[in-house]
C-alpha cells in the first residue's frame, strides 16, 4: 500500500515532539503520589504543579484555575455536575449542536435532578446565535450555559464573546467546550467571558486520559463523585501524573501550533477546491463561516460516509465519517447534514477530513486523489449507496 495518511486529528493528534519521552520518564522516575508527604510525594507534587503552570501558560489562564481531569468529557461532566452539585443551578442551557459529553450529561443531570434542560437551536452553520440564546434564557433560573467554542465535525466557530455577554446579562454560569478549538485557533482563559472552559491532551499532542477544566476562582464546584479532596477540593482522585506531566510538555508545543494555523488554513482551502474540482457534488459544510482551519466536513452526494471512510481506509487515507466519539453518520452528523443540506437529507454522506500542523501540500494533493477514488467506488457500488 502507498505511505499512509493522517487526516484524523480531530479524533486524536499524534504525539507532539518530545511526549512519549516526557510521558516514560515520569512514568519511571517520577510515579510519586503528590498528595505523600515524603521526598517522592514532594517531588511528584513539584513536577504536578510544574505541568499546571504550562497547561495554564497555553491558556491565558493560573495555574490555580486548572483543574486536571480524565480528559475532555470529564471535564465537560465536572463543569456542569460540580456546579449542580454545589447547588448552584436550577436550568441547564446548552447548545442542540454540542458534543455527547455535554449533551449527554445535560440530559442525564437534569433527568436526575428535576431541573430544567433547555437545548439551544442552531443555525444554518451549527452556530448558537446571541439572539436564540437571550431567548432560551428568557426567565430562566439561575442558568448554566454551555456552549462549545468549535464543533468537532465542522469546525464552526461559536462567538464566544457576544454569547458570553448574553450570558453574564442573564446571570448565567457560562462553560465553552473548547476540546477542538485547543491548539487551533488562540484561548485566552483571561480575556474571554466564561467562568468555566474544557481541554483535553490528546487533541494537541499530549496523551489521552488526561484533560482539564479552567474554572474561575469564584465558580462552586461540589465533589460529585466520593474520593480524596485532590485538586483543591475540586475534582477527586489522585492525579494522573505521568499523563499530566505529558499533557505539560504538549501544552509547551501549543504556541507553535498556532503559529501555523494560516498555512494550515491555505491547505485546508487548497483541499476543498481540489476536490471539488475532482469530484462532482460534493459541499463543505460551514465553509461560509468562521471555522477551525484544519477541518473540512465534506458532503458528498449520493454515498454513504461510512462506506467512504471504510473505502479511504483500504487506500490508507485515515479520515471519519462525523466523528470518533459519535460512530459512522450518527448523532450531530445526521442534525448537521440536516442544516447543511436542507431538504436532501439521505442523499449527502458526510466525511471529516482534519488535517494537522505539519500536514504538506503534497499530502493534501495526494488526500484529494483517494479521497476521489474512495467516492467513485462507493457512488458505482450498489450497497455504498446512502442508506
Ligand atoms: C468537542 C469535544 N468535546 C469533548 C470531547 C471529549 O474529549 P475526550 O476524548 O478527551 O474525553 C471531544 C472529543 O472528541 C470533543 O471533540
Amino acid at each position: 500500500m502507498s505511505e499512509p495518511l493522517y487526516f484524523d486529528h480531530n479524533a486524536t493528534a499524534p504525539p507532539a515532539p518530545g511526549v512519549p519521552e516526557a510521558l516514560a520518564a515520569a512514568l519511571r522516575d517520577g510515579w510519586g503520589n503528590p498528595s505523600s508527604r515524603h521526598g517522592w510525594g514532594r517531588r511528584a507534587r513539584e513536577a504536578l504543579e510544574r505541568a499546571r503552570g504550562e497547561v495554564a501558560a497555553s491558556l491565558g489562564a493560573t495555574a490555580a484555575q486548572v483543574v486536571f481531569t480524565s480528559g475532555g468529557s470529564e471535564a465537560d461532566a465536572l463543569a456542569i455536575r460540580g456546579p449542580v452539585a454545589a447547588g448552584a443551578v436550577a436550568t441547564l442551557v446548552v447548545g442542540a449542536l454540542e458534543h455527547p459529553a455535554v449533551l449527554g450529561t445535560a440530559r442525564a443531570v437534569a433527568r436526575e435532578r428535576g431541573l430544567r434542560l433547555i437545548e439551544v437551536p442552531v443555525d444554518a452553520a451549527g452556530r448558537v446565535t446571541p439572539a436564540a440564546l437571550e431567548r432560551a434564557l428568557e426567565g430562566a433560573e439561575r442558568p448554566l450555559v454551555s456552549v462549545m467554542a468549535a464543533h468537532n465535525v465542522t469546525g464552526v466557530l461559536n462567538d464566544l464573546v457576544a454569547l458570553g455577554a448574553v450570558a453574564q446579562r442573564a446571570g448565567a454560569l457560562f462553560h465553552t467546550d473548547a476540546v477542538q478549538a485547543y491548539g487551533k485557533i488562540p484561548l485566552d482563559f483571561a480575556a474571554l467571558p466564561c467562568a468555566m472552559l474544557s481541554v483535553s491532551a490528546h487533541k494537541i499532542g499530549g496523551p489521552p486520559g488526561v484533560g482539564a477544566l479552567l474554572a474561575r476562582e469564584e465558580v462552586p464546584l461540589a465533589p460529585y463523585c466520593g474520593g480524596g479532596g485532590q485538586e483543591r477540593g475540586r475534582r477527586q482522585g489522585t492525579e494522573p501524573l505521568p499523563a499530566a506531566v505529558a499533557f505539560g510538555t504538549a501544552a509547551r508545543a501549543v504556541a507553535a501550533r498556532l503559529g501555523c494555523a494560516r498555512a494550515v488554513a491555505r491547505r485546508r482551502d487548497r483541499f476543498e477546491e481540489r476536490l471539488a474540482r475532482a469530484v462532482d457534488g460534493v459541499r463543505f459544510a460551514g465553509r461560509d463561516a468562521d471555522r477551525l482551519p484544519n477541518t473540512s466536513a465534506v458532503l458528498v452526494r449520493g454515498a454513504d460516509g461510512a462506506a467512504v471512510v471504510a473505502a479511504c481506509d483500504e487506500r490508507g487515507l485515515a479520515v471519519s465519517a462525523g466523528s470518533a466519539c459519535h460512530g459512522a453518520g450518527g448523532g450531530s452528523a445526521g442534525a448537521i447534514l440536516g442544516a447543511a443540506a436542507p431538504g436532501s437529507a439521505g442523499e449527502w454522506g458526510l466525511v471529516r477530513v482534519s488535517a494537522g500542523p505539519d500536514t504538506t501540500d503534497a499530502e493534501i494533493d495526494e488526500a484529494v486523489v483517494r479521497l476521489a477514488e474512495a467516492i467513485g467506488e462507493v457512488r458505482s457500488r450498489e450497497d455504498g449507496r446512502w442508506r
